[in-house]
Formats: C-alpha cells, sequence, structure tokens
C-alpha cells in the first residue's frame, strides 16, 4: 500500500462497495437483519393493565430483540458478552459471590441491577478493557442511549425467569401504562413493503438508529465495549472511516477485539446515511 496503483486499487474497492449499497439501499431495511438495532422508539399506549402474563413475557422478548439492544451484544455470534439463557437461575450463584458489589438480595433484584447498575458484578473476562473486571462496557439500559422504561425493564426479567424455566416472580406495573416502545411498530416497518423508506439525514440520530452509542462514547452516549469516537477525526480520513463502518475486522485499533462491532452495517445503512455520518465523524477533532 501507499503505492499509486495501491491508491487506485483501493479507491476501486470503495467505490465498488458504494455502489453496492447504493443497489441494496432500496431493499435492505425490508430486510430482516441479522443484528436489530434499536429503531427510534414510537409513543405507544401499552394497556398493561389488561396485559395476561403471556404478555408481558411476549413484550419483553420483543424489548430483548429490539428496542433493548441486548442482542447486539448478547448473542452466540462474537461471544461479546455471556449468553443469558439460565442466568435467572445463575443469579443466585451471582448473589453468593464474594466479588458481587451490589444491593440485590433475589434472583430478580439482581436482573434489575444488572441492567441499570452493571457494574454491581461483573462477569469475569467481560470486563471494560483495563479495569481487571471492576467495571462493565455494558451501558445502564435506562440511559439516554436505550432509554427503557421501568415496565420495560420488568418484561425483560419475566422473559429472561421464563427463559431459564424459572417462576417468573415480577409483577405487571399497572401505573406504567404510558409507555414508549418501539416493539409493536417495529415489526410493522418490517412487514409493510409499501412504507415510504426514513432515510435520516441528522448524524447523532443515525448513531441512536443504529445503536453505535451502546458500545461507544459519541455523541453525548457513552459506550465501552468499542474505541472513544469523541476525536475520531483528528487521526481518521473518511476512507478509514467508511471502511471501519462497511468491513469493521479490516482495521483492529490497539487494545481491541475483532468480531464485536456487527458487521451488517452495509445492509441496513442507505448510502446517503453512510455518508453522512462518514462525514460527520471525520469532523470530529
Ligand atoms: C454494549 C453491549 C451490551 C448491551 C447492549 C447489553 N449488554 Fe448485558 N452485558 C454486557 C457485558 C459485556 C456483560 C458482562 C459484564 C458484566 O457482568 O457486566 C453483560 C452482563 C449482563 C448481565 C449479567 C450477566 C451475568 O452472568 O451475571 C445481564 C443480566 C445483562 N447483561 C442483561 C442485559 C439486557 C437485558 C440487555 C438489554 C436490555 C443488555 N444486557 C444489553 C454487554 C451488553
Ligand atoms: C457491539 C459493539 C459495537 C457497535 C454496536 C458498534 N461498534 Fe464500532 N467498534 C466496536 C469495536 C469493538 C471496535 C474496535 C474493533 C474493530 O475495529 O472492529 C469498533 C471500531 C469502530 C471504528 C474504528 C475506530 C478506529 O479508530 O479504528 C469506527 C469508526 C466505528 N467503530 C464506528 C461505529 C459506528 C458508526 C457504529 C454504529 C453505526 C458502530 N461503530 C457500532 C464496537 C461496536
Amino acid at each position: 500500500m501507499g503505492s499509486v496503483a495501491g491508491m487506485r486499487n483501493l479507491i476501486k474497492v470503495m467505490s465498488f462497495s458504494l455502489l453496492t449499497i447504493a443497489a441494496f439501499a432500496g431493499y435492505s431495511n425490508f430486510g430482516i437483519p441479522v443484528i436489530k438495532p434499536a429503531l427510534p422508539p414510537v409513543e405507544e399506549q401499552l394497556d398493561l393493565e389488561s396485559m395476561t402474563m403471556d404478555q408481558f413475557i411476549a413484550l419483553g422478548e420483543r424489548v430483548f430483540n429490539g428496542k433493548g439492544t441486548c442482542t447486539l451484544c448478547h448473542s452466540a455470534v462474537g461471544g461479546r458478552a455471556p449468553l443469558l439463557d439460565t442466568i435467572a437461575t445463575t443469579a443466585k450463584e451471582r448473589l453468593a459471590d464474594e466479588r458481587y458489589q451490589g444491593e440485590a438480595d433475589t434472583a430478580e433484584a439482581y436482573l434489575f441491577e444488572s441492567m441499570v447498575k452493571p457494574s454491581a458484578y461483573v462477569v469475569s473476562g467481560f470486563g471494560k478493557a483495563g479495569t481487571n473486571d471492576t467495571e462493565s462496557p455494558m451501558p445502564d439500559v435506562a440511559g439516554g442511549g436505550i432509554g427503557m422504561s421501568d415496565a420495560e425493564t420488568k418484561a425483560v426479567i419475566a422473559y429472561l425467569q421464563n427463559l431459564a424455566g424459572e417462576e417468573v416472580t415480577v409483577e405487571i406495573p399497572i401505573d406504567g401504562g404510558d409507555m414508549a416502545s418501539s416493539a409493536e411498530s417495529e415489526s410493522e416497518t418490517v412487514a409493510d413493503s409499501d412504507a415510504k423508506p426514513v432515510i435520516l439525514e441528522d448524524p447523532e440520530a443515525i448513531i441512536v438508529k443504529h445503536a453505535c452509542g451502546a458500545c461507544h462514547k459519541v455523541a453525548d452516549q457513552v459506550g465501552a465495549l468499542g474505541p472513544d469516537l469523541t476525536q475520531i477525526g483528528a487521526n481518521r480520513d473518511e476512507a478509514y472511516l467508511r471502511r471501519a463502518i462497511l468491513d469493521p475486522n479490516a482495521d483492529i485499533p490497539e487494545g481491541f477485539q475483532p468480531n464485536i462491532m456487527p458487521n451488517t452495517y452495509g445492509e441496513q445503512l442507505y448510502a446517503k446515511e453512510l455518508e453522512v455520518l462518514v462525514t460527520y465523524l471525520a469532523g470530529l477533532k
């Protein structure tokens, strides 16, 4: 690399990927992405008062796979976070562990605490780099980036308890019926192929939509699994940034692991959105 021929080749490859993305853009958002980042939440009246426990568990599952962005990290691919299939059972062992720093006294309380204060217990080997497993890279799910309501958090606990075959101990909160959830609207967006695609032009909205802030410090979000992007433009140019988003394993910055950042953004971002994002990141100095 560095030679003129090398540069030409790189440019060819880059413009080819842009064309491919442009060609895909018309279809991509109607496909089923492997990892579904949160869509912007749509206000929805959830009638918790007339919900059965089965419906509440199903709500938890939708939040887990959608708005909560849990599967971005807790999935079989990449191994960026522990799997949660049996966590409702394992929770009791966590409470008895001498490394446990929190205040929970039941499995249910442990699950709640894990979501809003992840550093109360850090699963060994999964801590933030350089902290010797004392700090968790998981974001507070009630915080700005994800913004789960109390009712949504409880629904996820019900889902996890049911998934592990444990008794569901959470109660459906009947005073929190007014909450935002993207769960219903999300399935509509995917199914309704007549819907006009919404192409975002605000870089921060694109970052929220694709949950970049779950892993990166960027646009007022404080993710810690990937590099801090708040000054990324100081030493990375647009070509590098574009490649970093489309093909995350192409360059691995020192101190970080491959296979953690999803490699599906090429299918999920519209060409226009990708360019807005690249220009924005290149300008952060
Ligand atoms: C940006 C990546 C990321 C996202 C998003 C994320 N987590 Fe985590 N989570 C982790 C990591 C890494 C750990 C292990 C470190 C620790 O114990 O905090 C973890 C730990 C946990 C634990 C404790 C596991 C144990 O074995 O004790 C629970 C429970 C949990 N997450 C639930 C969730 C739920 C529910 C969501 C979605 C609402 C979620 N997480 C979203 C990265 C993430
Ligand atoms: C599940 C966690 C995760 C998510 C979500 C994520 N990233 Fe990353 N990102 C990483 C990790 C880890 C690295 C470092 C390793 C690598 O390059 O693959 C990285 C690297 C990068 C880099 C290169 C930084 C450098 O200095 O080389 C850029 C740029 C970037 N991400 C942008 C984004 C954008 C934009 C989004 C949202 C569209 C996003 N990331 C979503 C984890 C994530």
